[in-house]
């Protein structure tokens, strides 16, 4: 079975989409980290971010590799902290939209999807990676509470500066972030992460074969 779960930043997708993958004993695939750590290595090998052929070129060259401890390797090298920076927010969008590095992601998704059972997390999830995932969920939550997560997640960076990056962020992100016509929305504004999870393990459990 597949879980797709798609969101804008700070809807709370990553902690409740690995939360679920532990309860259901599905494996966790997050598609941000894919193109994170291609951004990460565009950077360090100065590949300039509007050239779309070279970066989907560096994609087909390099597969990101998601290991069973959710560590992030892209070119031999452990990126999983090193993708978390303020400098890769900002410019991982850009990486993003270009359609020749989505082709090279998503087949590579598609692939990963393929083996099963489990929860893929990301922006065009139910819509373009897995349109059969028998279960699609879009997470969404007002602004100011998202910011107040990445807030959490990125202490180093000014309330101000944050709020401006998930603004950009959004707007960049935005071609990609439209719920599929089949998923159950969840505002998780005033929800925790256990009754989020609780309402999707419900809608999985209910498609399982008894
Ligand atoms: O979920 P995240 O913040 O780790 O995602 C990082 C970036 O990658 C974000 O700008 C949106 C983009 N992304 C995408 O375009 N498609 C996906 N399936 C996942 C992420």
């Amino acid at each position: 079975m597949i879980v797709a779960i798609d969101g804008p930043a700070g809807a709370g997708k990553s902690t409740v989409a690995q939360r679920l993958a532990e309860r259901l004993g599905f494996r966790y695939l997050d598609t941000g980290a894919m193109y994170r750590a291609l951004t990460w290595l565009a950077i360090s090998r100065s590949v300039p971010l509007a050239q779309g052929e070279r970066l989907g070129e560096l994609a087909e060259e390099y597969p990101v590799i998601l290991d069973a401890q959710r560590r992030v390797w892209i070119a031999d090298t452990d990126v999983t902290s090193s993708i978390r920076k303020s400098d890769i927010d900002r410019l991982v969008p850009v990486v993003a939209r270009h359609p020749q590095v989505r082709s090279v992601m998503r087949a590579r998704q598609r692939e990963l999807a393929e083996e099963g059972d489990v929860v893929i997390e990301g922006r065009d999830i139910g819509t373009v990676v897995a349109p059969d995932a028998e279960v699609k969920v879009y997470l969404n939550a007002e602004r100011a509470v998202r910011a107040k997560r990445r807030m959490a997640e990125r202490p180093e960076i000014g309330a101000d500066a944050l709020a401006t990056d998930l603004r950009l962020r959004d707007e960049s992100d935005a071609a990609r972030m439209r719920p599929a016509e089949d998923a159950i929305q969840i505002d998780t504004t005033g929800l925790d992460v256990d009754d989020v999870v609780d309402q999707i393990e419900e809608l999985v459990r209910a498609r399982q074969p008894a």
